[in-house]
Parts: structure tokens; C-alpha cells; sequence
């Protein structure tokens, strides 16, 4: 067969985005509880050494050339630094991001950085305390403002923000936060909530689309498509005021990419998904710990991959959302 993590859709993932904790210091309203959630045990989160292996073995002899961390928060774990080198040290060298709240990155951007990191992509929904407040239930956004100043003083370019816009609470500070991240240099881009929540509390009437987005910031600034190369990017992006500046709009709802989507997961506990909203995992962590070599779990990848659904259903009339929440699969 193939190296390659081929589905039957003939889509390739080569992006792997690896979830290493489901824990997180704040407490999004649209992602958890206030009370938080059931963080998964010690015992069963991958050591440092079983996320190594498992993305050696990803790079190695699947055909992965790009590297996401996520969490819950990726910064809670205290090996982060050791993951990102073993990863940098593999050959081809692999691209490697994160995803982060930002909260501690100001201590620890420059060893990120210095073992391999390339860049960041920071979430952020408001450049007001009290708003920040009201929707991460936590009195952080001095941190993830510092967090971000170091990313981008670390060399973690292109710095991109993450906003998720929630009607009557940061919708009307679009352009705010837009105009905040062109002054600085990030790339900010607004997400479609999809029903991820720990709560199971989405409703499509209250997401704000990505119709809504563009028809808030134009009345603000001149939008143009950007036409250069979207790469594999879920984001649509737009010049602002005729550039250099870019928005991005990631529209997985009202306009969803499956069709190009370049994607494997792994969660903190070791289980492989083949799509964000799939209903089947496939245990790696079962069969690294029962002893299985390098080519036994390469197989079980390239079979749970090609069993990937074609795309996320939300529209669909049996629609059903996965039990894992959003904060313990990585977004
Ligand atoms: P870049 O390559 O830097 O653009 O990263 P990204 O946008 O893929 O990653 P990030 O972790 O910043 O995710 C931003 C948003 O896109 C989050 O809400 C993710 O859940 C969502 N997202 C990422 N990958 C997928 C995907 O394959 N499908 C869908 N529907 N959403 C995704
Ligand atoms: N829908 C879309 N995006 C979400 N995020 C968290 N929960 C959801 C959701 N239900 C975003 C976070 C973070 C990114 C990884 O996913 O804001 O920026
Ligand atoms: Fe944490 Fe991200 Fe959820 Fe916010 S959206 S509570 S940062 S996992």
C-alpha cells in the first residue's frame, strides 16, 4: 500500500494536529463549564515518550510534514519545550506550530522557539478587560497580550489570533480587534462556532456567520480577497484597506472545507480521530502500551484514516455532535 494517510475520498492528511493536555486556565463560554470538566487522569495522558513515538512514527513512515500541538492548553504541560525538539530533530523536518491561550507564553516563547517552535496561533476575543473577562470567566487578558508581545519578539511568525464572535457580547468589537492585530503585526481571523462545546449548548441561530463577519468589518474597512496561495489553511482571507494587513474568516459551518481538508488527530489520551467530528477513535495508546512495533501502529493509522467521514455533517438532518468536547480533541 501507500505510505501516505490516504482516505477514500482520495483526500491526504499530512497535517497532524496533536492534542497534549484537555486542561485549560481559562474557561471560554462557548468551549466549558465555569466548574471546568473532567480532566482526564494522569495515568491516561500520553507520556512525553508515547507523543514522540507517535509523531516519529506520523513523520517518519505516514507522510506528515506539518505539526500542530493543541489542548486544552498546550502550555499546562511542563514538556512542551522537550515534545517541540524531539519533533524539530525528526527528518524531513516537520513544520511545528501551537495553538495557546497566550497565558504563559511570555516566559516560555524563547525556549519554545529556541527548541524548534516555528510559530503561533493565539486565541483571543476581545482586547477588553471586562469583556475578556466575561467570556474566558478569568482576569487574564494582560497575560495573553504579554504572551502575544513575546511570540512575535521570539521570531513565532506569522503570529495568528483566533476569535470566536458571540452576538450581544465581543460581535461589535470585530473591528477593534481587527485594527488591534494589524497595529501589532498578527493576523487575526474570526472562526464560525461549530458544535463542540462541552455543553452541548450551540445553536446555529446564535452563531455569528461568516456573512455577518464580513458585513460587520466592511462597514469599518475596505475588504479584497488576498489572492495569494491559501495553502492549507481553513481561513478565507481578505486584504484590509488594500493591505499588507489580512483578516481571515474560518466559515467550517455556513462554508465547510472537508472536501480539502489535510487532517489526522491525536488527543491527549491516544486516541487517533480521523476528523474533528467523528463518532469512531481508533486506541494507538492501547496499542503502544500492549508493546506493538513501529508497522503495527502505522497500519492502524492508515486504516482509521481511510475510514474518515466526508465531511462534518453539521447540516445534516441526524446530525450528531461527538461526545468529546472541543477542549479534549484540539480544535
Ligand atoms: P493555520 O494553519 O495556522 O491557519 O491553523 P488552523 O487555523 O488550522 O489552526 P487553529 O488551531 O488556529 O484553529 C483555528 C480554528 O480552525 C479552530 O476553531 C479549529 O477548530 C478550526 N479548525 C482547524 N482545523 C479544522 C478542520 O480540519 N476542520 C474544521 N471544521 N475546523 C478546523
Ligand atoms: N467552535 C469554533 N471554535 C472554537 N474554539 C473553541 N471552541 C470552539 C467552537 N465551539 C476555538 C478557540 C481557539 C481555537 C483552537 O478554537 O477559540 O482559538
Ligand atoms: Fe480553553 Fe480554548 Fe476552551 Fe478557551 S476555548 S476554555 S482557551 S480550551
Amino acid at each position: 500500500g501507500t505510505p501516505e494517510l490516504v482516505d477514500r475520498y482520495q483526500r491526504v492528511a499530512t497535517d497532524l494536529r496533536v492534542s497534549l493536555i484537555d486542561k485549560c486556565n481559562l474557561r471560554c463560554h462557548y468551549c466549558m463549564p465555569a466548574e471546568g470538566l473532567d480532566w482526564l487522569p494522569a495515568r491516561e495522558l500520553l507520556t512525553t515518550r508515547e507523543v514522540v513515538r507517535l509523531v516519529r512514527i506520523a513523520v517518519e513512515r505516514l507522510g506528515v510534514t506539518e505539526l500542530r500541538f493543541t489542548g486544552g492548553e498546550p502550555l499546562l504541560r511542563p514538556d512542551l519545550e522537550e515534545i517541540v525538539a524531539a519533533a524539530a530533530a525528526l527528518s524531513p523536518r516537520p513544520g511545528i506550530s501551537l495553538t495557546t491561550n497566550g497565558i504563559s507564553l511570555r516566559s516560555r516563547a524563547a525556549a519554545l522557539a529556541a527548541a524548534g517552535l516555528d510559530r503561533v496561533n493565539v486565541s483571543l476575543d476581545s482586547v477588553r478587560p471586562e469583556t475578556f473577562r466575561r467570556i474566558t470567566r478569568r482576569d487574564r487578558l494582560a497575560d495573553v497580550l504579554d504572551g502575544l508581545a513575546s511570540a512575535a519578539e521570539a521570531g513565532l511568525r506569522p503570529v495568528k489570533v483566533n476569535a470566536v464572535l458571540l452576538p450581544g457580547v465581543n460581535e461589535h468589537e470585530a473591528v477593534e480587534l481587527v485594527r488591534f492585530c494589524l497595529a501589532h503585526g498578527y493576523e487575526p481571523r474570526f472562526i464560525e462556532q461549530m458544535p463542540l462545546d462541552a455543553q452541548h449548548g450551540w445553536d446555529r441561530s446564535a452563531m455569528v456567520t461568516a456573512d455577518r463577519i464580513l458585513e460587520l468589518l466592511s462597514e469599518s474597512v475596505r475588504l479584497t480577497p488576498a489572492t495569494d496561495d491559501r495553502g492549507s489553511t481553513p481561513a478565507e482571507r481578505w486584504l484590509v484597506d488594500g493591505g499588507p494587513g489580512t483578516v481571515g474568516v474560518i466559515a467550517s459551518v455556513t462554508r465547510p472545507f472537508c472536501g480539502a481538508c489535510d487532517r489526522t488527530r491525536l488527543t491527549a489520551d491516544g486516541q487517533l480521530r480521523s476528523c474533528l467530528f467523528s463518532q469512531e477513535e481508533t486506541d494507538l495508546r492501547a496499542l503502544v502500551r500492549a508493546g506493538a512495533d513501529d508497522d503495527g501502529i502505522a497500519a492502524a493509522w492508515r486504516e482509521a484514516m481511510w475510514g474518515k467521514p466526508a465531511g462534518h455533517g453539521i447540516d445534516d438532518e441526524d446530525f450528531v455532535q461527538p461526545q468529546r468536547p472541543m477542549s479534549a480533541i484540539g480544535g
